[in-house]
């Protein structure tokens, strides 16, 4: 593993990638509940945290502390191949003894987007049992997608904007998305991006490089309060 700066660190390949995103969990998990005797994860969608999400399913932990939330959801029924909720479950949940109500999907298909992405928001608040302000996550898994999006925050899109709500409603090529915000984002004490493969290069060049309109790669946006970790595989990361 090479360490680009303090907050990247270069895996050999995708493999040693998970395996150390899996020790970043554990080691976060265990520090919260220690700490707090609960643990709050939002999670990924997309491919490249599927293979973490198998390998928690095979971890002994104290389910019933560990809460599960998502950063961003595509607007398709939960059963759809397409939700990230159905992936989760698939790959991970339905593989565990976890109580149904520590697992908080974000609704789809309820009503419209708008009103859904409220109604997330107005569960959150109740989870965290704030009225105002931002709730502190513990660990915010992220990916980044080939233009430099992540969660549902895509380039030039009103979502990126949005700073006086937790959830939104992000859009990719017409398509609804619920997502975090960039606020709610940065607020969680640790956030820790996913990166890898070839194609990854382009953007990530542009979302490391000096000076970048971050509307064109959201990514840049993510500058969190608490601790923000870069785990890129090699090839991801060949021209930073
Ligand atoms: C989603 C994700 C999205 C994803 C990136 C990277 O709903 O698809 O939240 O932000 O993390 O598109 O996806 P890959 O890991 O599949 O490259």
């Amino acid at each position: 593993m090479a360490i680009l700066n303090q907050n990247v660190e270069v895996l050999a390949d995708k493999a040693a990638l998970v395996e150390r995103a899996y020790e970043i969990t554990i080691e976060q998990i265990e520090k919260a509940i220690a700490k707090q005797d609960r643990f709050t994860i939002a999670l990924a969608g997309g491919s490249t945290p599927k293979p973490l999400y198998e390998a928690l399913s095979q971890a002994d932990l104290p389910w019933s502390k560990i809460h599960i939330f998502w950063g961003d959801e595509r607007y398709v029924p939960a059963d759809h191949p397409d939700s990230n909720q159905f992936m989760v479950r698939q790959a991970w949940l339905n593989k565990i003894d976890i109580p149904a109500e520590n697992i908080h999907p974000m609704h789809t298909v309820g009503a419209d987007p708008a009103t859904d992405a409220k109604r997330h928001e107005a569960e959150l608040k109740e989870f965290f049992q704030i009225e105002s302000g931002f709730p502190q996550f513990d660990l915010i898994l992220l990916g980044m997608g080939d233009d430099g999006h992540t969660a549902s925050l895509f380039p030039q899109t009103e979502a990126l904007a949005v700073e006086d709500s937790l959830v939104t409603v992000g859009n990719h090529n017409g398509q609804p998305r619920i997502t975090f915000t960039v606020p709610l984002i940065n607020q969680a004490d640790l956030v820790v991006f996913l990166v890898a493969g070839e194609n990854k290069r382009p953007a990530l060049k542009r979302v490391f490089a000096t000076q970048e309109d971050a509307q064109q790669y959201p990514s840049r946006l993510i500058q969190p309060r608490g601790e923000l970790l870069w785990l890129l595989d090699r090839s991801a990361a060949a021209e930073l």
